[in-house]
Parts: structure tokens; C-alpha cells; sequence
């Protein structure tokens, strides 16, 4: 799944001069720490019952029983709507569900004790099988195990190994509060009479089970590996329709409230696939020659036609993987879903995939032309997972990397496939590369594929689903395709694929079928020996060249550098010059090492890490770095685009680490006064976000602004016809690059942006019926136009926010509106988050994220959650917590980080205040040092006026 919302990172990585944040089309990424569930501290590893007797297992499920299928019913007894119909009165709404499993299971060490995990459920009625002889056994008072969730069903007599038995339990439950296991969601349908108006209001049943809720909806063995074939039977109210993994058998009216709908048999599949809806959703179909493809959502969104977009794209991507992996897609259809309400961005359920609305809803002529490569690339991450994930899982969630970097790094490809013009790859892997170097520069990262042993309770389990995970497990894989080259690389693939189908793997599978390959191949590379280095130590390496003599090493980059390391890794070096075309060469020893290609004979510049296929960054000797940044001050084309966009990266964040001059890092911006591509643009304005973050409430922030504006002049000119007319250019990288422009240009107060912004914005509030705005630039110009503005353009922003049907439309004025300079608006806005009538709980992170980005807002913000701390952390508070002290560089800011670490309950974002502590730490000494010279440096640059 992607998690916690690409959103949040899209956030994180985008460009705050006071307050702006668009950078759309930045997906890869997902949630971090989603940990609102019952949450234990790590308990030491467990010994298994080995034979009848023994401890109970502490976290993990003993191996003693391995199950096989499971028949359950299900019973939500919720309404989709709550109207008086006729003489009788409307029903109260509840949240009951009821139901019944079977589960057959496999005995292969005999126990008398059946272990499985159950959360908030009452069970009752149990009655275990000899399947073998038909034959009841006895059995005792069954135990909740609260630490663990376990379920303990003690015998009378034992299992024996070798034979198989069943186990049936009646339960029941209610259905969740938060966005898991089974809950119900909301939606308003038609235009409502009056705000508020119930008889306008819907409900609809889902669920999200990854990774440890399913627990929470039927008794089971809830663990990736404890894959099973489920037979499922969903009763639900006349007039829904209830969807499940597999496909419908049979529907039919058992009484005068209630129908029964059967499902087919799934594949085999981990508890966490499991999915099930019930809901008045509309769908429509997308053509493919076997599967049947459906696009469900609200009946208004799909008559208005904005699920089309993503139906046309469906079909062909599964097409694109069905030939990429040369597997048929395992089941006859394939559901996709916009829920109202979703904490992930999008689950992979197998068969049945769940989207938020804006991960999958497209509006022409409202939506953002790149909004449509947010779509493509969650439906092409999550199609992903159908092959990678569902076909084969990992064994335990330590390699979750294997499902999430997997269906990012091949996401790719497949949106490049369906939609070529959007020239995705350079956006996609720059930005999977920066969101990763970021989080893997701290000590307190994690290994890609830890030992299973520290990934063991929930909270650790969901600790996983992090960038990392994601955006490192996307590169290392990339790199590992550059390695033995990608023909090979496929071709382990889609053998892995084809044997571990239904099965379950760790990495140590994956190199041996890669290493297959490179053997068949005639290739040398040693798979397991290279890659390991990436995957099970943290961090990445920083790799220094001395041009003069030829003389390269490695060392382990940390922002702060105190911590002592002594990893090193088998890197390999892609390494070109202005002579020379691109070859490979490897440093695998810690010594620094003398190699000829990268002596400089005569003045010549050397580029390491050509397309940025390598997960480090490369810093070299002085000259080396007059030569390139001179290269990019004349001809900027000679290098490759996304080296020009990683130079830039790796010149700010040296100068972080302080490997560099900070003087480097800021004269690595010169060249842009010339360039209009979107890659070096994007680099620079994500880095100098940092300076802004630290700078913005200090005397550099006016130097700092004026040399911002002279550099972004021309960029601004470049798209001045298109903006002003409000139109577009056709190129997708250009189009993202105007936005930056305009954010830019307005943010560091250029008048013509200004009164531009401001202007377009009043010619909607004096017509609000027609929008002339381009939807590309709805987004910056809603939030310029209420940066500059003041409570009138603020009251309509917020009236057309609460008004709008429309998915697009609200999520721009939801950001537009943080964007206000005035404290009281800000507050105002503050409180609203506390409203779920106002605010959506999924919204409520971001929103105060995004008005602690606004350094307006930023105190506020921060007050506020301390004020409000249950409330708002109800998805656990981690991105929270970085979202409101990235400005934070003060001692007296790090004071109250601490004191908050210690008087509030953060258990969930424990990791999350560890690493903001960290962060604070590192900003207060950079400040420290850096201040005195960036003032000077801007001061000297920026020496004109500009406005
Ligand atoms: C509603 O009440 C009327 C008159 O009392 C009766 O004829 C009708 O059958 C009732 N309808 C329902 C659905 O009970
Ligand atoms: C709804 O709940 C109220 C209070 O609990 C109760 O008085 C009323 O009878 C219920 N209505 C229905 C239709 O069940
Ligand atoms: C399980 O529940 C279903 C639906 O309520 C019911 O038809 C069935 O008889 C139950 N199974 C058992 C064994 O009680
Ligand atoms: C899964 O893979 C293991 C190891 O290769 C094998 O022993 C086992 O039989 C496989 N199970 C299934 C259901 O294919
Ligand atoms: C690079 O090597 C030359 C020649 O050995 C040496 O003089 C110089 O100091 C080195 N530069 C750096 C930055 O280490
Ligand atoms: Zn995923």
C-alpha cells in the first residue's frame, strides 16, 4: 500500500518561501509510522512450543498450525442511509457487525493449544474438528491475550501432527472508529438542503487490514505467511452492493431487510489482502480482453464521469505488467474503489483495491493536467502489488521492501507505458532518491531489510512503512538493474514470479534468482555479497574524488558527522568527463583506492554516478567542482538531466554535512538564472527550502528574497505568455516547472506575480461561477492570491471549500487556504481541524502541516497541537511532529521539543520526536555556523533591487 499519503511527503519536499507547497506529481511516497492501533513495546524473541506444553509464543504465531482456508460470514449491520421511509421513523445508525469463520487448518507439530490472533472481537461457540475423522473435540475457556492479540483455545486433547482439523468460532465486533480493519466512511450525496443536512448524508462499509488488522474483523492467523483461500459470504441491506476480493457468485434476498451475497473462492493470499465493501457506489467498466475491470465511487462522482480517467489507464497497465512479468493477472476481475475515507493513499487488496478519492478521481477541466500522473502512478503502484505482494509476499514484514520498493521502482515503467508523455522517470527517480538521502542520512534511519527480530509488535511493524522502505527499496533495486543490466534483471524476475507464485520469500530468494540470471548471462557481479551491503546496513555512502591524482574513498554520510561509523559498501561507479563517454567502475574496499579513470590529464571535469543510477552522493576536489559549475553556467546540456538536478542536491547537502563549503552549495544556484528544466529548478528550490525554513524568521530572509527573485526572473518570463493568459505549455516537466515558477516569483515578492496572482483570483470571487483560472495553476494562485490577500479572499476560499463537490477543487483551497498571512485567520483555521464536519480526520495532519509550513503559522501550529495532542494525533502524530518542527533551530525550540517528548503521550511518534530532536539539534549548530556567511553571500549576489 502506499501509506500515510504520498501527500505528506509531497509536502515535505516542496518549496515554502512563505507558504506555498504545489509540486504535484510527486507520488512515490507514502506513509510513514501508521500506528493509531494498540500498540505494545518489543518483547523478547519467543520460543515455540515444541510440544504439547510450554510457554505461550510472546508475538509471533507458533508454526505448529499452518492454515489452509477459511469460510467466513460477515454481517455489518450499518445503513447506508439514515431516512424516514414512509411511516417508519429513520433507524439509528450502528456500528455492529456479527459473523462466523471456519478456519482448516494443518497440524505439522502436535500442540494442545491453538494459538491465532483476535483483537476487540467476542468470540464464542467454538468447536474444533478432526477433519480427518468428522470427530468434536473438547474444548476449554478460551483466552484473549492482550499483549499479543492472540486468541488461546485450549483442548482437551491434542492435535496431532499430520492431520488436519478445523476450527469454528461465532463473533462479533464494532466496526472502527479510526481508518481500520472494518469501519464505515461518509459522503454527502446531491446538493444538501441546509449544512448538515442528514437525509443528504451516506454511509459505506470498507476496510484496511495492512498489515495487522485483519485480526480486528475475523479470528485469524494474521501473518503474511500464514496464507490461506478464502470463502467469503457478505450479508448486507437491499439496495448495496457488497464487493469482495473475488468475484461474485451469487446474490440473493434472504428477507425483508437483508441480502446475501457469495463470493468465489480467493487464491491463495495473506490475511492482509483481505477486503470486503458494502456500499451505493456506481462503477464503470475498462476494457480488457479477460479480466473484468470495474472503477467504483460515489454515484455522483462516477455520473459526472471522473473515475474515467482512471478506467482508461487500468486496463492497459495491468496489460503492461502481464507482459512485463509474463504472468496473466491470477484472479477474473479486478475492482478499484474511491473511499471518501482512507489513511493510505491506496491499498492493494487483492482484487479489490481501495484509493482515497483524490488518488483516482480526475475532473476535466478542474483537475491539474498533473494530477493525472498522481492517478497513473497510484493505480500503477498498486497493480504492482498484484504480482509483487500478492503472488508472492514476504515472509515477515522486516522485508516489506521487497513489496513497496518493488511497486514503486516498476511503477515507472508503467506509467511511462500508458502515458510517455509525461516523461516521468527523471521526476520520479530524483525525487525517490531525495526523500530517501534525507531520512537516511540521520543515525537513527534503519536498514532496508532489518532482522526480523526488531521488527516484531505493531508498532514496530508499522514503523516499516517509511521512506525507506519505499523510495530506498525503489533505488536499490534500480541500481541493482544497472548493475547486471536490465534484460538480466527481468529475467530474474519474472522466474521468481513464476516459482514463489502463492508463496512467500525473503531477499536472500530474490538475489538467488537475480544471480540465476547474471550467471546464465556470462556476468560476474556477486548479488548477494553487493546488494546485502545495502540492505542490511543503514545509511548510504558519500564517495570523494580527487580529480588531481586519481584518488577515491568512501565514508558513511550523516548530516551529523560526530556519530563514528565504519560501514562502507560495494559501490559501483558510473563515471563520465568531457572527453570521455560513461563506463562502470567498482570501489569495494573502505582504503582509499587510486584509479585512472578518475585522473584529470588536462583540466578536464569528471561526473560520478552518471543518471544517478547509484544510491550515494559524490563529492569532489575543488577544481572539479569550479569545472563542472562552470560547465553549468555555459553549457548546461553536456551534462546529463538529472546529474544537473543532483549536483545541485549533492552541493547543498555536503554543505549540510559539512563537507563543503556553504559557499559551494549556494554558488551551485547561479547557473538557473539561464536554465528553464524542471529537474535543477525542483533541486534547488527543495534545498534552499531548508535556508528558507532556517532563515525565514532572521535578517538573511531579505537579501535571501531578492536574490531569489533576480534568479527567477527569467524563469518567470519564460512562462510569462502562458501565465498571464492563463494557459499552459504542453510539456509535462515544463508544466511543473511554471509552477515553480510562479511560486517562486511570487513567494520572493516579484510585483508582476503578485498583482498576477491576486488579480485572477478576484476575477473568480467577482464571478464565482466561471473559474478562468488553468487548473494547473489553480493550486499556486489560490494560496498567492490569499497570501496577499485578506479576510474576504479568505471567507470565499473557505465558503467554496465547504461547497465544493468537488475532489480536486477542495484539496487546492484546503492548502490555499493555510497560505493567509493573518495570525486570526490562521487560528480560526487551526480550530476547524478540530470539526469533522469541517475537517476530515484523514485531512487533519496535513492541514496543520501545511499552515505550519506558512511561518505565520508556524508557532501557532505547534501550540496548537501540544494543546490538542489527543485529538490530532489520532494517526499517531509522526508526521505531525515533522511537519511542525522542521522550522525548529532554536535552543529554546529544542527545549520545548524535549519537554514535550517527556510530558506527552507520543508513544506512536516516539521514533518521529527522537528524529525531530535530532533534526533540531543539527539546524541550531548549522545556524550556528552558517548564518554570518550566507548573509554575506546573499547580500553580495543580491546587490539590485527586485520587484
Ligand atoms: C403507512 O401508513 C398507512 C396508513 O396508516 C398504511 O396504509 C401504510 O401501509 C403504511 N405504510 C407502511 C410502509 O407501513
Ligand atoms: C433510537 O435510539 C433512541 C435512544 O437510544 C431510542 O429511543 C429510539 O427508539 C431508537 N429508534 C429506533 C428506530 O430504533
Ligand atoms: C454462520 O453465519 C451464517 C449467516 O448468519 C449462517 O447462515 C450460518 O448458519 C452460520 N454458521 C454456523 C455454523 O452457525
Ligand atoms: C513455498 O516455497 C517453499 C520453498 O521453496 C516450498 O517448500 C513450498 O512447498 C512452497 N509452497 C507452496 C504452497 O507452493
Ligand atoms: C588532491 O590530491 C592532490 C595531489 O595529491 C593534493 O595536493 C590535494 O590536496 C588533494 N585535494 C583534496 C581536496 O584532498
Ligand atoms: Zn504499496
Amino acid at each position: 500500500m502506499p501509506k500515510e499519503s504520498f501527500i505528506f511527503k509531497a509536502v515535505a519536499t516542496t518549496f515554502v518561501i512563505l507558504t506555498i507547497s504545489v509540486i504535484a506529481g510527486i507520488v512515490t511516497m507514502i506513509i510513514f509510522y501508521k500506528t493509531q492501533i494498540s500498540t505494545v513495546k518489543p518483547t523478547p524473541r519467543p520460543t515455540f512450543p515444541s510440544t504439547t506444553t510450554g510457554p505461550p509464543p510472546v508475538m509471533r504465531l507458533p508454526r505448529n498450525l499452518i492454515p489452509d482456508s477459511y469460510t467466513v460470514f460477515l454481517q455489518p449491520d450499518f445503513y447506508t442511509r439514515i431516512i424516514e421511509v414512509e411511516n417508519v421513523t429513520s433507524p439509528n445508525q450502528t456500528m455492529l457487525f456479527t459473523g462466523n469463520s471456519t478456519v482448516n487448518f494443518h497440524c505439522v507439530q502436535r500442540t494442545s493449544t491453538i494459538y491465532l490472533h483476535s483483537t476487540e472481537l467476542d468470540v464464542d461457540g467454538a468447536v474444533v474438528k478432526n477433519r480427518d475423522t468428522n470427530k468434536k473435540m473438547d474444548v476449554g475457556e478460551i483466552k484473549h491475550k492482550d499483549e499479543s492479540s492472540f486468541l488461546e483455545v485450549p483442548l482437551e486433547e491434542t492435535l496431532e501432527a499430520g492431520r488436519n482439523y478445523s476450527l469454528f468460532l461465532n463473533f462479533k465486533g464494532k466496526m472502527s472508529k479510526n481508518l481500520d480493519g472494518l469501519y464505515v466512511s461518509s459522503y454527502v450525496e446531491g446538493s444538501p438542503a441546509y449544512e448538515g443536512d442528514e437525509n443528504a448524508e451516506r454511509f459505506l462499509a470498507t476496510t484496511n487490514m495492512e498489515p495487522t488488522e485483519a485480526r480486528r474483523v475475523f479470528p485469524c492467523f494474521d501473518e503474511p505467511e500464514m496464507k490461506a483461500v478464502f470463502h467469503v459470504t457478505i450479508i448486507h441491506r437491499h439496495g448495496t452492493t457488497a464487493l469482495a476480493n473475488a468475484k461474485m457468485k451469487d446474490s440473493s434476498i434472504i428477507d425483508d431487510d437483508w441480502t446475501v451475497t457469495i463470493f468465489d473462492p480467493t487464491q491463495r493470499m495473506s490475511t492482509y489482502l483481505f477486503a470486503f465493501t458494502v456500499s451505493e457506489f456506481k462503477s464503470i467498466n475498462s476494457p480488457h480482453e479477460r479480466v473484468e475491470i470495474k472503477t467504483f465511487a460515489r454515484p455522483e462522482a462516477t455520473t459526472a464521469g471522473h473515475t474515467e480517467y482512471a478506467a482508461s489507464i487500468t486496463g492497459k497497465i495491468l496489460e503492461f505488467y502481464e507482459n512485463y512479468f509474463d504472468i496473466n493477472y491470477s484472479l477474473k476481475k479486478l475492482d478499484q474503489i474511491a473511499v471518501p475515507d482512507l489513511y493510505p493513499l491506496a491499498m492493494e487488496n487483492w482484487g479489490l483495491v481501495t484509493y482515497q478519492e483524490g488518488s483516482l478521481l480526475y475532473e476535466e477541466g478542474v483537475s491539474s493536467l498533473l494530477h493525472k500522473e498522481d492517478i497513473a502512478t497510484v493505480i500503477a503502484h498498486e497493480l504492482a502489488h498484484q504480482w509483487f505482494g500478492n503472488l508472492v509476499t514476504m515472509k515477515w514484514w522486516n522485508d516489506l521492501w521487497l513489496n513497496e520498493g518493488f511497486a514503486t521502482y516498476i511503477s515507472y515503467f508503467a506509467v511511462d507505458d500508458v502515458e510517455p508523455s509525461f516523461k516521468i522517470i527523471d521526476t520520479f527517480v530524483l525525487t525517490d532518491l531525495h526523500t530517501a538521502f534525507v531520512e537516511d542520512a540521520l543515525a537513527s534511519s534503519h536498514p532496508l531489510s532489518p532482522p526480523q527480530e526488531d521488527v516484531q509488535s505493531i508498532y514496530e511493524i508499522n514503523g516499516m512503512f517509511d521512506s525507506i522502505t519505499y523510495c530506498k527499496g525503489a533505488l536499490v533495486l534500480r541500481m541493482l538493474a544497472d548493475i547486471v543490466d536490465e534484460r538480466v534483471f527481468n529475467t530474474g524476475v519474472k522466474r521468481y514470479l513464476r516459482d514463489f507464485r502463492y508463496n512467500n520469500t525473503d531477499r536472500n530468494d530474490f538475489w538467488e534468482y537475480i544471480q540465476k540470471a547474471v550467471d546464465e548471462d556470462g556476468g560476474h557481479t556477486k548479488v548477494a555479497k553487493v546488494m546485502d551491503s545495502w540492505t542490511n546496513q543503514i545509511g548510504y555512502p558519500v564517495l570523494t574524488i580527487n580529480t588531481t591524482n586519481g584518488e577515491i574513498y568512501q565514508k558513511h554520510f550523516l548530516y551529523n558527522d560526530s556519530s563514528e561509523s565504519s560501514l562502507w559498501w560495494y559501490i559501483p561507479i558510473r563515471v563520465m568527463s568531457n572527453t570521455s563517454d560513461s563506463s562502470l567502475v567498482w570501489l569495494d574496499t573502505s582504503a582509499p583506492v587510486k584509479k585512472d579513470k578518475f585522473l584529470s590529464k588536462s583540466g578536464e571535469w569528471i561526473l560520478a554516478n552518471v543518471n544517478c543510477t547509484g544510491y550515494y552522493r559524490v563529492n569532489y576536489n575543488p577544481e572539479n567542482w569550479e569545472r563542472l559549475l562552470t560547465q553549468l553556467e555555459t553549457n548546461p546540456r553536456r551534462i546529463p538531466l538529472m546529474n544537473r538536478g543532483q549536483l545541485v542536491d549533492d552541493a547543498f547537502n555536503l554543505a549540510r554535512a559539512e563537507l563543503v563549503n556553504v559557499t559551494l552549495a549556494l554558488n551551485a544556484t547561479r547557473f538557473l538564472s539561464n536554465e528553464t528544466e524542471y529537474a535543477p529548478w525542483e533541486s534547488a528550490v527543495r534545498n534552499l527550502e531548508y535556508f528558507v525554513l532556517m532563515f525565514d524568521r532572521t535578517e538573511v530572509y531579505g537579501p535571501m528574497q531578492a536574490y531569489l527573485c533576480k534568479q527567477v526572473t527569467g524563469l518567470y518570463d519564460f512562462f510569462r505568455n502562458y501565465t498571464e493568459n492563463s494557459k499552459v505549455p504542453d510539456d509535462h516537466s515544463l508544466q511543473h516547472n511554471q509552477i515553480t515558477a510562479i511560486q517562486v516569483a511570487c513567494s520572493s515578492g516579484l510585483s508582476d506575480c503578485v498583482t498576477m496572482a491576486s488579480e485572477m483570483f478576484a476575477n473568480w470571487m467577482k464571478n464565482s461561477t466561471t473559474n478562468n483560472i488553468h487548473p494547473n495553476l489553480r493550486s499556486v494562485i489560490y494560496c498567492q492570491a490569499l497570501a496577499a490577500g485578506g479576510q474576504t479572499e479568505w471567507e470565499f476560499a473557505w465558503n467554496r471549500f465547504q461547497s465544493s463537490s468537488d475532489t480536486s477543487e477542495k484539496e487546492q483551497l484546503r492548502e490555499a487556504l493555510s497560505c493567509t498571512k493573518k495570525i486570526w485567520l490562521l487560528n480560526r483555521y487551526l480550530e476547524y481541524t478540530l470539526n469533522p464536519d469541517k475537517i476530515r480526520l484523514m485531512d487533519v495532519d496535513s492541514t496543520i502541516i501545511y499552515i505550519a509550513r506558512n511561518v505565520a503559522g508556524q508557532a501557532l501550529a505547534w501550540n496548537f497541537i501540544r494543546a490538542h495532542w489527543e485529538y490530532v494525533s489520532q494517526e499517531g502524530g509522526a508526521s505531525l511532529i515533522e511537519g511542525v518542527t522542521s522550522r525548529f533551530s532554536t535552543q529554546f525550540e529544542l527545549e520545548e521539543l524535549e519537554h514535550f517528548a517527556t510530558k506527552y503521550d507520543v508513544e506512536y511518534a516516539t521514533r518521529a520526536v527522537n528524529q525531530a530532536i535530532e533534526q533540531t539539534r543539527v539546524n541550531i549548530e548549522w545556524v550556528r555556523k552558517n548564518k554570518e556567511i550566507v548573509l554575506e553571500w546573499f547580500e553580495r549576489e543580491s546587490t539590485s533591487q527586485c520587484l
